[in-house]
């Protein structure tokens, strides 16, 4: 299914405290270096339209979020959305941040080992053909990399539409990091109404009547 065109947030909306180059991040990443405390850090890869970080970061204020998305126009759109959802508090401390680049190499090389408590992946590009499936955002190098990061009893969230990246997830999982314990599968939320959905792409899912596989992890 092709992605809706989206519009970068207008040039007057000052993003500066929600929107980071990856290149201009504090070298190791943490809540400390991040948002100035010591709050539990959950990271999400892949944001898209950001709907996800900007309510869990409103439900969860004692959490702080950092969205990485590799696609700068979606990085600015969600900053844009986290920053009107803050209108009331508009000089509260934001515990929520969207980065702009590539989650692999800072999951990889920018985060404390056993510091993280939740890391989201929500229906990441399915990559169909297997030639291109070594670009998936889970692969098994980021499995190590997420098992790394996480502390322990932190969580991974990963929810797909694609039963093959479901399967194969499941299956890596088990292999490379049993440290994960047994996958616990996650109920979709009560779709009293249509706006009940925690992703763009779950929306998406539900109005097609697309089955959704959910799990999640806790790092043992
Ligand atoms: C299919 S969309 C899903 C967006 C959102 N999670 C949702 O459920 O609506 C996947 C998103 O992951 C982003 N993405 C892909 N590879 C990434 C990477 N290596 N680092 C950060 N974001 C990435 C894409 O640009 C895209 O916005």
């Amino acid at each position: 299914m092709p992605r809706s065109p989206i519009k970068r947030p207008p040039a007057s909306l000052d993003l500066s405290k929600v929107l980071r180059h990856v290149d201009d991040l504090p070298e190791k990443l943490s809540s400390e270096s991040l948002f100035g405390n010591n709050a539990p850090l959950e990271i999400e890869i892949g944001s898209g339209k950001g709907l996800f970080i900007t309510t869990a970061s409103a439900d969860n204020p004692k959490h702080n979020f950092l969205g990485v998305e590799i696609m700068a126009k979606y990085a600015a759109h969600s900053a844009g959305r986290l920053l009107r959802s803050r209108r009331d508090a508009p000089e509260s401390t934001p515990n929520a941040m969207m980065v702009s680049g590539n989650a692999e190499p800072l999951l990889k090389d920018r985060i404390k080992e056993n510091s993280i408590e939740a890391v989201h992946v929500y229906f990441p590009d399915p990559w169909w053909k297997k030639r291109h499936r070594k670009r998936r955002v889970i692969n098994e190098a980021s499995i190590r990399n997420i098992s790394k990061v996480l502390r322990l009893g932190g969580r991974f969230h990963f929810w797909t539409d694609v039963l093959d990246y479901f399967e194969n997830t499941v299956e890596m999982i088990a292999e490379l990091t049993p440290e994960f314990g047994v996958p616990i599968p996650e109920e979709e939320a009560a779709a009293d109404h249509d706006l009940d959905y925690r992703t763009h792409f779950e929306r998406r899912s539900r109005q097609h009547q697309i089955p959704v596989y959910r799990v999640r992890y806790e790092r043992h």
